[in-house]
């Protein structure tokens, strides 16, 4: 029996090889559509390829369903392994009160600031010197998608702009088709507004607004042209009757709606739904008036966790996210464009190819997320969700509210 004893005794003090752990990460996000889930299976791919393991954490509806769900998980004490937020200030308080894990070190050690284009992404993680998330994508919401099959039904040219597609909305409808499709929901009602002010105001107007918060502005003639247009654009959407983008999305892939405004994430269903761009469907950057691309998009941030093994996976997902071969795999599926520059999309189809263009151009202009505090961005959707659904509420008392909303945002 003593030699039993000494012969484990021995073996237990033979210091095995290293094997590294497999460890799972559970990763929060609200990708929930054809072309979303087809996106996040590369990153899951690419990080269960360290020999780590990808837990999904999807979670249903849109951004604010699962915002608040994400907050108090990471508030109260249950907190992911890894959770997207938009790029901008969504997770700025999060960030200030030290939840989350500092990437400094990957970040400094693979050179995400000469990497990260345009370094605005960057910074919009970065809190006195350190960087607390990894960007993943650029999404811009300045598109109109537009069903070519929905027009030659109708018997009029596919639009080549905002102005042309309102001129024919008539005959769109005429020939029993909704002439914009857009889901129920204030975030899709204020982003669409939101293009509309960069569409048919400017990126200058656009700015003043977001950017400068300047009230007297908004309460202007210039912003009344906007809120015209969004009175034809609710006009257009009002047989919309659809919650989720990307049902709206499907109303165009099946032709029963003329188009939609909506970011570029809806590349994803088109591919989805086997559709070419320039075939099936037009896509019209900036709403064919004013082609700029806004740095919308998504960042992965990393709650603190009381784990070695854990925090040390946190960092090789976050390195594995920027890595050159996943920006092409996740961007490609997921209709965005990469946050670095460095790597080939040649295989891009022609509408990324236009977002590359304009963003290669430098006609770049920051996300309403990136600009605003998330509480008045909330208070602004609200707005957009009332206009776009009361008629009752004209133009007039719709930019009143938003310039008093927009005087006292940060
Ligand atoms: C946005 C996000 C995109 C897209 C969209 C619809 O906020 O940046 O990645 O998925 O929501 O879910």
């Amino acid at each position: 029996m003593k030699s039993m004893n000494l012969a484990l005794g021995l073996l237990a003090s033979v210091a095995l090889p290293s094997v590294a752990l497999a460890t799972d990460l559970e990763v929060t996000h609200w990708w929930t559509s054809g072309g979303e889930a087809a996106a996040v299976a590369e990153l899951a791919t690419a990080f269960d390829a360290t020999g780590n393991k990808w837990v999904d954490g999807a979670i249903a509806g849109s951004g604010d369903t699962a915002r608040p769900i994400m907050i108090s998980r990471i508030t109260g004490g249950d907190p992911m392994g890894a959770t997207q937020f938009n790029h901008g200030r969504q997770a700025q308080e999060l960030v200030e009160a030290g939840l989350f894990r500092d990437l400094t070190d990957v970040a400094t050690r693979e050179n995400w600031a000469a990497l990260v284009n345009p370094p605005t992404l960057l910074e919009n993680c970065t809190l006195d010197g350190k960087i607390y998330c990894v960007p993943v994508n650029i999404h811009s919401w300045q598109w109109l998608w537009l069903s070519n099959g929905a027009f030659e039904k109708a018997g009029v040219a596919v639009p080549a702009n905002w102005n042309e597609f309102v001129a024919a909305a008539p005959a769109l409808e005429a020939a029993g088709i909704t002439p914009l499709a857009m889901g129920k929901q204030p975030w899709q009602q204020a982003g669409a507004f939101n293009v509309l002010m960069v569409g048919v105001g400017g990126s200058d107007l656009f700015l003043k607004v977001y950017k400068d918060k300047d009230a007297a502005f908004a309460a202007g003639p210039e912003v009344a042209a906007v809120f015209k247009a969004a009175d034809d654009a609710r006009k257009m959407a009002a047989k919309s009757n659809v919650q989720n983008w990307n049902e709206a999305t499907s109303m165009v892939i099946n032709a029963t709606a003329g188009g939609q405004i909506m970011g570029d994430w809806a590349q994803g269903e088109f591919q989805v739904a086997g559709q070419t761009a320039g075939k099936e469907y037009t896509c019209l950057p900036g709403l064919g008036l004013n082609e700029v691309i806004s740095t919308g998009g998504d960042a992965f941030y990393f709650p603190k966790l009381d784990d070695p093994e854990k925090s040390a996976a946190q960092d090789v997902l976050a390195s594995v996210m920027m890595a050159p071969a996943t920006q092409v795999a996740f961007n490609l599926k997921k209709g965005s464009l990469p946050v670095r520059g460095d790597v080939d999309l040649s295989t891009a189809n022609d509408c990324m190819q236009k977002g590359l263009k304009i963003l290669a151009e430098g006609h770049v202009i920051q996300s309403s997320d990136e600009l605003m505090d998330p509480d008045s961005i909330t208070q602004i959707n609200d707005l957009f969700a009332t206009f776009f659904s009361d008629m009752s509420m004209t133009p007039e008392d719709a930019q009143k509210q938003f310039a008093a909303l927009v005087g006292s945002a940060q």
